[in-house]
């Protein structure tokens, strides 16, 4: 199968293509055209034109675009679920809960387009503003770039084309190297919910030819950015005046204090929480502070929890746990681990590779704070659980982090609820809750080295306008 770049509503042959290979099996799924400085020129010119045509559609027309290809996704559904098992090694059953998210994300964006509107600004309230009438609008910003990561390929590039749609810009889209597929079958599932042509490009490449021209060219209004805090940062530094959106991940963080009950629901929930598609989540638990009398109680029922976590294929319908999209990811796991079993950390279960590219669920204790495992983000399927005394001692340690995107928090003691949400350096608090809950219209994204401003459809809508102030004078 080879898949062409998808440039103004049309397939587009490369000059070359890559062989894209299964993370499980190692086999070719596909040969995937790779986008060259022209082509990217090609299709930064072709979402300029088309952002001429999106800026004057009605929004009900915007909205009516993102309800239809909401509505193909949901009789696509089970298809493009088996497409992210493929490419991206998703256990097919946590692949379906991405394109139920998915086809939300588009729904709630088909309703923000209605209701992208400014506010009456009473300029009266300064001596001289007297005598006018003034109000706010926001205006598409033009061209957005994209470049999307190999995590969520349908639901993060949701979260990013939604918004931006909704809004009236165009989009050229960059996915993630391992990921084309499911990019590239937005492009057909939008040319048929008739979307115009141009609004949306999909031009899979290398970051430093693709990303790097989305980033440099001039115009381009906006760039929206999921990955490390390293690519990003270098982003930033070479995007100009451009808009920046990044979300750059974390090793977040739980705590449980003595008050909370360790049930089932809590524990069930930490192992979602730290090992859903191998920990490969940016809000993945991957460290977990527990008071020290609930400690014992709560470290035997989560590592006996985890044990029961099925490794294999991602197309069975039993598997939890597979591939890592990877070697080189499992290698480099191995190695942190290893190194932090040398500092002296414990491993409760897990610990090892298998030959088919999974990682095992892993659970650490006595892990050194300066171990990568601890103070890195593993990106991968490793939790470390530590006791603390007080809840201040668990703040701290929890906020000695270069990260700060989610964290949750475990209690029925309001005031120590409401002291951790207050004094958490992060973008969310989850009380009661871990901090890799989501759903898909909440405010997303974080403070320090996880990133600058917000997804949830509303909040991107607003990076990806422009406020526009008219003011009256009567005469
Ligand atoms: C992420 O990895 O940043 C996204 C997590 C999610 O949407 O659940």
């Amino acid at each position: 199968m080879r898949k062409h770049l998808f440039i103004g509503g049309e397939w587009k042959e490369a000059k070359s293509y890559s062989d894209l290979l299964s993370p499980y099996t190692g086999e070719r799924i596909a040969a995937i055209g790779q986008a060259d400085e022209q082509d990217v020129d090609d299709a930064i010119t072709a979402a300029r034109e088309a952002a001429a045509v999106m800026r004057r559609l009605p929004a009900h027309e915007r909205a009516a675009i993102l309800e239809r290809a909401a509505a193909i996704m949901e009789r696509r559904k089970e298809e493009l679920a088996l497409l992210l098992a493929s490419e991206a090694a998703k256990p097919v059953k946590t692949g379906r809960t991405e394109i139920a998210r998915t086809i939300q994300t588009y729904k709630f964006a088909a309703e923000e387009a209605k209701r992208i509107h400014g506010e009456t600004v009473p300029l009266d309230a300064a001596p001289g503003g007297e005598g006018r009438l003034a109000f706010t609008q926001r205006k598409p910003i033009g061209v957005v770039g994209a470049i999307t990561p190999f995590n969520f390929p349908f639901n993060l590039v949701a979260h990013k084309v939604g918004p931006a749609l909704a809004a009236g810009n165009t989009v050229v889209l960059k996915p993630a190297g391992q990921t084309p597929l499911s990019a590239l079958a937005l492009g057909e599932i939008f040319s048929e919910a008739g979307l115009p042509a141009g609004a949306l490009n999909v031009i899979p490449g290398k970051g430093a030819i693709v990303g790097e021209k989305l980033v440099r060219d001039d115009r381009i209004a906006a760039i929206t950015f999921t990955g490390s805090p390293e690519v990003g940062i270098a982003m930033k530094s070479k995007a100009g005046l451009k808009r920046v959106t990044l979300e750059l991940g974390s090793n977040s963080a739980l705590m449980i204090d003595e008050s909370a009950e360790i049930t089932d629901e809590l524990i069930g929930r930490c192992v979602t929480g730290a090992f859903s598609f191998s920990g490969q989540v940016c809000i993945s638990i991957q460290r977990i502070y527990v008071q020290e009398t609930r400690y014992e109680e709560f470290t035997s029922k989560f590592v006996a929890a985890t044990e029961q976590l099925r490794t294999g294929n991602p197309l069975d319908e039993d598997t939890d746990i597979s591939a890592l999209i990877s070697p080189k990811e499992a290698d480099r796991i191995s190695e942190w681990v290893e190194a932090a079993v040398i500092e002296g950390a414990v491993v409760m279960c897990g610990g090892r590779k298998l030959e088919d590219g999974v990682y095992l669920p892993t659970v650490l204790t006595n892990v050194a704070p300066s171990s990568s495992v601890s103070c890195q983000e593993v990106f991968g399927p490793v939790v470390t659980v530590q006791p603390f005394n007080e809840i201040a001692e668990a703040i701290d340690a929890v906020n000695h982090s270069r990260f700060g995107l989610q964290a949750g928090i475990y209690t029925n003691n309001l005031q120590t609820a409401l002291r951790a949400a207050e004094e958490i350096e992060v973008g969310g608090v989850m009380i009661n809750d871990i901090p890799t809950f989501r759903v898909d219209q909440m405010p997303y994204g974080g403070v320090k080295d996880s990133g600058i401003g917000r997804e949830g459809v509303k909040y991107a809508v607003e990076e990806m306008t422009e406020l526009k102030l008219i003011s009256v004078k009567m005469l």
